[in-house]
């Protein structure tokens, strides 16, 4: 019966804490993407202990998380929230006493933790853990609150136990889990029907991050960007029922979930993998920071330091931009970004006009709390037919939604 399950096109966020059943959460992120699911797996640091990220990654398919607050991932700190409203349902598999007794206080120290608070759609809890923690009177009193907050538990299951026990404390079979989950998504909507977006149905391109450009094997010429609006741009126009590809210089930031990511290190690999996909995007953002000029000649062996002053000839690298835009379905709309220190409007402009685009986004590096490695900016938008808009200094999540809103506004369906 579970073989013919059709769960597709619903977003299940999958829970591991760190329990010895936590090695079952393999096969059931195998059965929940065989049923045609979309799953993001959130692991808390305990469950590392007995299964690895690389299995779950590789099994559902996308980046396994755990900490709320990743080293240097500056602006990804709000994906707890996200996912919270992504996701059709929320399952905890398996769920040890201690997640248990977080989740019914409203704990929010890890991932996990802070997704299940943040979201909206059902939660399914499978407590795994030895017999006497399973029975003690702590753990039936958190299970019990549990599903007097709403959320669904599957009771444990009775048999041999890690410890040598017999008893009630086993998790629940994947299959038997699974059957579970299609039960409580047939009583739940999706979280918004995906036609009803106003980007379904049509493909996004996102250019991120900077690029860099090899001197020799150890050194290169590279910039400050990094890759936060256009990671940005990337995740909203996900949300609103884009296909988006995100074509990424390197950062440290984690893709947004269902964006489909081609990594690139250079200007001309950014190149190629642009003008491969530009016709058939709807919608080009092209945020990343490109590179203007390449070593010529670099060098497969690390340079020596032998004399005083080094000349590095450079040349310059394709306009990636200016490519598309010359090459442009009509119906496409093309937005580049303008980095300007000086007679920014002016200079923008001219560039909106070069590269035959529908919109320039302008910000100034220099200011504060603007451009590079800044979390906020401040920009303007300039249209080609005369119009320019100020947007006040806000995060850059905030920046890619209102770029999102007045471009959906002006264009109402390309490439339809
Ligand atoms: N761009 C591009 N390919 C390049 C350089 C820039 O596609 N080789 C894109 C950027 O991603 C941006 C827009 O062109 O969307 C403008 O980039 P910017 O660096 O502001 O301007 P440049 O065209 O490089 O001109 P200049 O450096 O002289 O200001």
């Amino acid at each position: 019966m579970l073989a013919s399950l059709d769960l597709s096109g619903r977003c299940v966020v999958l829970g591991v804490t760190g329990s010895i059943a936590a090695y079952k959460a393999a096969p059931l992120v195998r059965q929940l993407k065989k049923a045609g699911a979309e799953v993001q797996v959130l692991m808390t640091p305990d469950a590392e202990r007995f299964v690895t990220p690389l299995t779950l990654g590789t099994l559902s398919e996308g980046e396994v998380l755990t900490e709320i607050f990743p080293e240097n991932e500056e602006g990804s700190w709000t994906k707890h929230v996200t996912l919270g409203q992504w996701a059709d349902l929320f399952v905890v598999a398996p769920a040890t006493a201690q997640t248990v007794a977080k989740l019914a206080h409203g704990f929010c120290d890890s991932m996990l933790t802070a997704t299940a608070l943040s979201a909206r759609c059902p939660l399914l809890v499978c407590p795994a853990m030895d017999r006497d923690m399973y029975r003690h009177a702590a753990t039936q009193d958190n299970l019990d609150r549990l599903q007097e907050i709403g959320y669904e538990v599957m009771p444990a299951a009775h048999g041999e136990l890690a410890s040598g026990l017999v008893g009630q404390g086993r998790m629940p079979e994947p299959e038997e889990i699974l059957g579970r989950v299609a039960e409580v998504l047939a009583e739940t909507e999706p979280t918004e029907a995906p036609g009803d977006l106003p980007l379904a149905g049509h493909d996004v391109l996102v250019t991120a991050g900077p690029t860099r450009e090899p001197i020799d094997p150890a050194r290169v010429l590279t910039n400050p960007s990094t890759g936060t609006m256009g990671y940005a741009l990337a995740e909203a126009a996900a949300a609103r029922g884009a296909s988006v590809t995100l074509v990424t210089g390197p950062t440290a930031l984690s893709p947004p979930p269902d964006v489909e990511v081609v990594s690139v290190r250079t200007a001309e690999e950014m190149n190629e993998a642009v003008q491969a996909r530009g016709t058939d995007a709807d919608y080009v953002f092209m945020a990343a920071a490109v590179a203007d000029y390449t070593p010529a000649d670099p060098s497969t062996s690390k340079r020596k330091k032998r004399d005083e002053d080094l000349v590095l000839h450079l040349r310059q690298t394709p306009d990636i931009l200016k490519t598309l835009g010359a090459h442009r379905r009509p119906d496409q709309v093309l937005v580049g970004f303008a980095l300007e220190t000086d007679d920014a409007l002016e200079n923008a402009r001219h560039k909106l006009d070069e590269k035959n685009l529908d919109w320039i986004v302008v910000n100034d590096p220099t200011e504060e709390g603007a451009g590079f490695g800044s979390s906020t900016n401040r920009v303007t938008l300039l249209h080609p037919d005369g119009a320019s808009e100020d947007l006040p200094r806000m995060p850059k999540a905030e920046v890619a939604e209102a770029l999102l809103d007045r471009v959906l506004t002006a264009h109402h369906d390309p490439g339809t």
